[in-house]
């Protein structure tokens, strides 16, 4: 998108609102990779403010990151525990973690997506795949890009009150898979714009970038709690083991 710089999308003003509004799977997604990190350590790739890494690590898992913004991290280490989470600032596609290996390297909430070419996200799936110990696996959750798209242009409204109207404005090219979406508030304060680009990978895409790593599909869900992953799943958790 014109004028959009991927550095900065998670700068001092998001960082400072992302906490606000919580996603509301955080105990589920915690319960999912409690259970698949068993008694290892866990590397959250795009590790933001600790939305999962701080609940997961209170289960008695280590828990690292990988963050590219320092100030989602700095909002992670005003948080309670947040200065216990070991983080290597750089790109999850290329940065190296604080430990060598880990039972279990995940990566929520559609940020795959971050990542802006077929390469760069090939890269993060190699960078995965190098921190897994001999049993580990990497969970990828992203949304499934038919179930977001209404063609190549709409506009979705996200929240409409009598003070408070907030619109996803949208622009999907087929063929770089890059959508580039502004989320535009609109309040008695004034217009707030949010940009964001993301690439979208459909599943079988990601399973060919697993291939291309050495790994393979485990399991695919539909839902943190086991829903089994259908046509009309919105989103899908895939875990993926070496091959
Ligand atoms: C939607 S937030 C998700 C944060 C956290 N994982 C969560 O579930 O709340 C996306 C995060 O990805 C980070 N990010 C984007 N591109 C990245 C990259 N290439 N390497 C590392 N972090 C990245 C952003 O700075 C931001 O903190």
């Amino acid at each position: 998108m014109e004028g959009f710089d991927p550095a900065t999308s998670f700068g001092p003003e998001v960082s400072r609102r992302y906490d606000k509004s919580v996603r509301g799977d955080e105990d589920d997604t915690v319960r999912f990779l409690a259970g698949l990190a068993a008694d290892g350590s866990a590397l959250e790739f795009a590790i933001g403010t600790g939305r999962i890494a701080i609940p997961l690590a209170q289960q008695g898992i280590r828990v690292d990151g990988i963050e590219l913004s320092p100030d989602m991290i700095g909002r992670l280490r005003e948080r309670p525990g947040g200065n216990e989470i070991d983080v290597t600032i750089g790109d999850m596609s290329s940065a190296t973690g604080p430990a060598d290996e880990y039972s279990l390297v995940y990566l929520v909430y559609n940020t795959i997506y971050n990542l802006l070419t077929q390469d760069g996200q090939v890269r993060c799936f190699e960078n995965a795949a190098s921190h897994l110990t001999a049993t580990g696996v990497f969970v990828v959750e992203a949304g499934v890009p038919s179930a977001w798209l209404r063609g190549n242009q709409f506009v979705n409204v996200e929240r409409l009150s009598a003070g408070e109207v907030i619109l996803d404005v949208n622009r999907y090219d087929p063929l770089t898979q890059i959508l580039d979406e502004n989320h535009v508030s609109f309040t008695d304060d004034g217009v707030r714009l949010g940009p964001i680009s993301c690439r979208l990978i459909w599943p079988a895409e990601m399973d060919l970038m697993a291939r291309i790593a050495g790994l393979e599909l485990r399991d695919r869900w539909g839902g943190w709690n086991g829903e089994p992953f259908t046509a009309s799943s919105e989103r899908h958790i895939s875990v993926y083991a070496r091959r």
